[in-house]
């Protein structure tokens, strides 16, 4: 990756490039646990299709994290370490499940990932306007990331039935 020495940003966009990845690196954090979070209960009732799903999608949201996390770094940015800082950077805040059931974790799951795209097509715009070849590369790849997890998500939604976890048996 290019490093922060041979980037000619001004300032002032060069703050604003680093306040969107640490505001994006929020939304990935509090994505993983937004997935992992129901994954106990789920597993018990034996959903599997849609459990890994949602382990695969975690450690995805995961890797996008260490990806921004580390250009953060690389544009002389401090990356967030208080897990107390992810609810308050974030873009899209975390969705807490409101119902337990199969369709709504979904659909709660898809709208995250609708607005992780849109996140990342302003970064990338941003990228490409400062001529940041390296955070727009990096950009459009998470936002394939996530445009194929709506995806996954979408497939699964239609085609499992709407079940809610008390109708299983432990
Ligand atoms: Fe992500
Ligand atoms: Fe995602």
């Amino acid at each position: 990756m290019k490093r922060l020495e041979t980037v000619n940003f001004s300032k002032s966009n060069q703050d604003a490039l680093i306040i969107m990845l640490k505001r994006a690196l929020a939304d990935e954090y509090l994505a993983v646990f937004q997935y992992l979070a129901p994954i106990k209960l789920m597993n018990g009732f034996k959903i599997d299709e849609t459990t890994s799903e949602f382990k695969e999608h975690a450690s995805e949201e995961y890797d996008h994290a260490q990806w921004l996390r580390d250009r953060i770094i690389e544009l002389g940015g401090t990356p967030l370490f208080n897990p107390a800082d992810w609810t308050v950077w974030t873009n899209d805040g975390f969705k807490e499940p409101f119902s337990m059931n199969t369709k709504s974790l979904l659909t709660q799951n898809i709208e995250s990932e609708q607005g992780a795209q849109k996140v990342y097509l302003k970064i990338a715009q941003f990228a490409k306007d400062i001529d940041d070849q390296i955070t727009y590369d990096l950009a459009i790849k998470i936002y394939q990331d996530e445009v194929k997890h709506e995806k996954d998500l979408s497939e699964i939604n239609e085609q499992v039935e709407d079940r809610s976890f008390e109708e299983f048996e432990l």
